[in-house]
């Protein structure tokens, strides 16, 4: 039994391993006939490493059952990053107790970001008796082996590692899309943001090689991909741990070079938003104008208790410059109301850059205080029914801007990639610009991967209507 430590979490030393995965032959096809289902909760990357995880289980034999009541084993692949996201894992954790009691084989397992925490394990540990096995975000690659340890000792398997956690290469992967896929560029955080328990869950920044992941992106190309998104929860402090020249910017150009038509990346920090960065992404057209920046607060003072590392002044300089050097650039943002000392005046300015920045797209949160945070220290000493009020407000002003944008592209003719069609109506399809905005339309002889050109004829606040272009 390995439990998690958060001591361990925040030490930073860059002393991981970059290995290669390898599962002995003895475990393939071991646990064939038994089926699986898998809940994700979370973030890309955590749909990303559920890729990994479909994968691995189907290489030791498990199938996928869709029904978590008919399945042998279920497993949930949890998020930590606000209470809501806990609450509904412990929710399905009650409901599979329920039916762990009608079906004494059922083998439960939990993994991914809760895992890392302190307090979910100790609770596992007394009041969750009948889950079979949890693993952390940096031991996902020895999934076969806990499962196999699990079933085959017959007791609760805990193991998640704290150090900053190893690199591995060629872990298997079930894509859920033939034409969209997720390459992970850098793993970790060591912004250590005052109110995010990331970096203590994900560990430190970690840069997979440029050659491995411009080999994975050739290979997609060659599959049919028609679309990368470069993950890492700071993608723009790629390469700082292993190159002295080669960042994100150096490493989009190489990934545009590979001629797949749609590049995107997420998520960006303001702080290591680079000139070289913006300039690439206004250079080539298959580095799709769609930028994620987070403001989190328009108060600098509230985002001096973030441990942001910017100014209100500072975030608009950047926001304005990409308005400016990037063509129809689509910035889209998060935002955390009623962090703690959060007065009336802070969450105005919060408004004020709102109204500056006219957002395409925007997550709006209330803060939730998380485990081993600093920020779960402050003295919180506003009223939640204030922090709902404020959450309201902002929420219809960004609204508002998103139809405002979207409005602007009636009569237009935009690129898109077409992701599916309706069940419900004859010809109707689905996909996104290169802004990334949902577009509904009308046309013939589609298929599914193709990039097509669409008139939008109606805008709508989250979404577009069209009609294919002759
Ligand atoms: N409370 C509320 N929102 C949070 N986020 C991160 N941590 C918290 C928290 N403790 C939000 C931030 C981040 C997004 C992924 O989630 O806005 O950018
Ligand atoms: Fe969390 Fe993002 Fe800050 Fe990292 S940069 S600590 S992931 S909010």
């Amino acid at each position: 039994m390995q439990l998690p430590n958060y001591k361990e979490a925040k030490v930073r030393n860059k002393k991981y391993k970059r290995v290669e995965y390898n599962l002995d032959d003895n475990y393939i096809g071991k646990y064939s006939g038994k089926t699986y289902f898998l809940k994700t909760y979370g973030c890309q990357m955590n749909e990303h490493d559920s890729e990994n995880i479909k994968a691995m289980l189907e290489s030791i034999g498990f199938s996928e059952q869709e029904d978590y009541t008919k399945a042998d084993l279920v497993l949930l692949n949890t998020c930590s990053i606000r209470e809501n996201a806990h609450n509904k894992a412990f929710g399905m954790l009650g409901r599979l107790k329920h039916l762990k009691g009608q079906k004494k084989d059922l083998i439960i397992g939990l993994c991914g970001c809760m895992a890392q925490e302190v307090g979910v394990v100790e609770e596992i540990l007394k009041k969750y008796k009948f889950v079979n096995f949890v693993f952390g975000t940096h031991n996902l690659y020895r999934l076969p082996l806990i499962i196999d340890k699990a079933l085959t000792e017959n007791k609760q398997e805990i193991e998640v590692f704290s150090k900053e956690g190893d690199l591995i290469e060629n872990i298997p992967v079930r894509r859920e899309n033939n034409y969209k896929a997720y390459v992970n560029i850098i793993y970790g955080c060591d912004k250590f943001c005052t109110y995010c328990i990331v970096p203590f869950t994900r560990g430190g920044e970690r840069s997979r090689k440029k050659e491995d992941i411009l080999k994975e992106i050739k290979e997609l190309v060659q599959d049919g991909y028609k679309e990368v998104t470069l993950l890492g929860q700071n993608v723009n402090a790629y390469g700082k741990d292993l190159y002295e020249e080669y960042g994100l910017g150096e490493l989009l150009e190489d990934v545009s070079k590979t001629k797949i038509a749609r590049i995107r990346f997420t998520t960006s920090h303001p702080w290591d938003f680079t000139d070289k960065m913006i300039d690439v992404i206004s250079k080539y057209s298959n580095i799709m104008p769609s930028i994620h920046l987070p403001l989190q607060s328009g108060s600098s003072r509230i985002l001096k208790l973030m441990g942001r590392r910017y100014t209100k002044e500072s975030y608009l300089e950047l926001f304005d410059k990409m308005k400016e050097k990037i063509p129809d650039v689509s910035i889209s943002t998060d935002i955390i109301v009623g962090f703690p000392q959060e007065s009336e005046e802070d969450f105005k300015e919060t408004l004020d850059v709102v109204n500056h920045c006219k957002y395409d797209n925007a997550f709006t949160f209330i803060y939730s205080p998380r485990e081993n945070t600093p920020a779960a220290k402050l003295k919180d000493n506003i009223e939640y029914r204030i922090k709902e009020e404020r959450l309201q407000k902002l929420n219809n002003l960004v609204n508002y801007y998103f139809l405002e944008n979207n409005k602007k592209l009636e009569n237009q003719t935009v690129e898109v990639l077409v992701e599916g069609k309706s069940i419900k109506k004859e010809n109707q399809y689905y996909g996104y610009t290169k802004t990334n905005k949902l577009v509904n339309f009308t046309g013939e002889n589609i298929k599914e991967g193709d990039l097509v050109s669409v008139t939008i004829t109606d805008a709508k606040t989250w979404s577009l209507d069209g009609k294919l272009s002759k």
